[in-house]
């Protein structure tokens, strides 16, 4: 699924034909749609179609644009299309969704593109120029304006008797047809892009991690075949990289695992001991818990659970003291 936010200022027929489209099917979706402008037409278009609003003032545009783009990672936007937008877009804004914001122009850019170049005055100047023709872009947006990779472009006859309205009426339909197509061109790019990523990298193994709590200095291409385990199960036949004893644990993926702290073990034990008391089995719940956390790659909750069987022990041992204390000299005297 690619998510698409719409940035529009004024009507947004354009929005309104986008979200229309799209949000029929499952693999792009307009989530979100942002204006400038508080009375924007683009408003109620969206809100008779349930999709979501997001009025952002033209101070933050300007002097906080980073509000936008974490507004845009917190909805998980993937593609930003511009349409009929009146105002600039932050080198910040450009530089968070490089390749991933489209704009809609209505001229065959690079002509008659640029500042003050937008809407009507487009048209105007198009039909006042005398042009036998114009057309519309969409282009990828750059700090530059107007001037991104074009993306998709088509031609409209302009005829003697256009008016900037008229001219206006025969591109807009055009603007219907080829956006849609020109967002979908884009989000294939997108989709191969997300195929060719590299993979994320690996999450440190726990042996790492556990090394890195011990303050040991680890590192898996050197280490030796570690001792067995604690608690792990040798496999029969199987043999380590260097050909010694078999220590693979079963529950471990690798069998690089520094050994646990015998003092956590001797805990456990202890639990054991002392179970006959409520506090002894609490503590034996958290020591059975170290292992199975450790092994989890839950270091911290391993620490955690050897901490509180570590408390709940010494608990044990002072309920059992007390009560030796209590009920020794009524079974001497008895
Ligand atoms: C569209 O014609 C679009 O090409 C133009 O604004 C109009 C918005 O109409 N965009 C620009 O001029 C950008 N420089 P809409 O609000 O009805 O979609």
């Amino acid at each position: 699924m690619i998510n698409i936010a719409i940035f529009a200022s004024g009507s947004g027929t354009n929005a309104e034909n986008i979200a229309r489209i799209f949000n029929e099917g499952s693999r792009l979706k307009v989530a979100l749609v942002v204006t400038n402008r508080r009375k924007a037409g683009v408003i109620g278009r969206m809100e008779a179609l349930g999709v979501p609003v997001e009025y952002v003032p033209n101070s933050v545009w300007d002097e906080a644009p980073e509000k936008v783009v974490d507004l845009m990672r917190e909805r998980g936007i993937d593609l930003i299309v511009l349409a009929g937008f009146m105002h600039f877009v932050s080198p910040v804004i450009v530089e968070a969704f490089r390749g991933r914001i489209l704009n809609i122009h209505p001229s065959l850019l690079p002509a008659y593109g640029g500042k003050g170049m937008y809407g009507h005055y487009v048209h105007e100047a198009v039909v006042a120029a005398g042009e036998k023709e114009s057309g519309v872009t969409v282009h990828y947006v750059t700090e530059e304006m107007d001037k991104g990779e074009i993306v998709m472009q088509e031609r409209v006859e302009v005829t003697p008797d256009d008016t900037p309205e008229s001219l206006e009426a025969k591109i807009h339909p055009v603007e219907y047809s080829l956006y849609p197509r020109a967002i979908v061109k884009a989000a294939e790019r997108i989709e191969n892009e997300r195929r060719q990523d590299p993979p994320a990298p690996a999450k440190p193994s726990v042996e790492k991690e556990w090394a890195d709590v011990l303050h040991l200095n680890y590192d898996p291409t050197k280490a030796e075949v570690p001792p067995p385990v604690p608690g792990s199960q040798p496999v029969s036949g199987a043999a380590g990289a260097s050909g010694a004893a078999p220590v693979a644990s079963v529950r471990s993926a690798s069998p690089a695992v520094e050994p646990m702290p015998q003092a956590w073990l001797l805990w456990s034990v202890l639990a054991t001991v002392f179970c006959c008391t409520v506090a002894g089995i609490v503590a034996i719940i958290y020591s059975s818990q170290v292992s199975a956390r450790y092994y989890q790659g839950d270091i911290e909750g391993s620490r955690r659970a050897s901490r509180r069987a570590e408390a709940w022990i010494i608990a044990s041992v002072v309920v059992g003291v007390a009560m030796s204390a209590f009920w020794l000299p009524l079974m001497l005297l008895s």
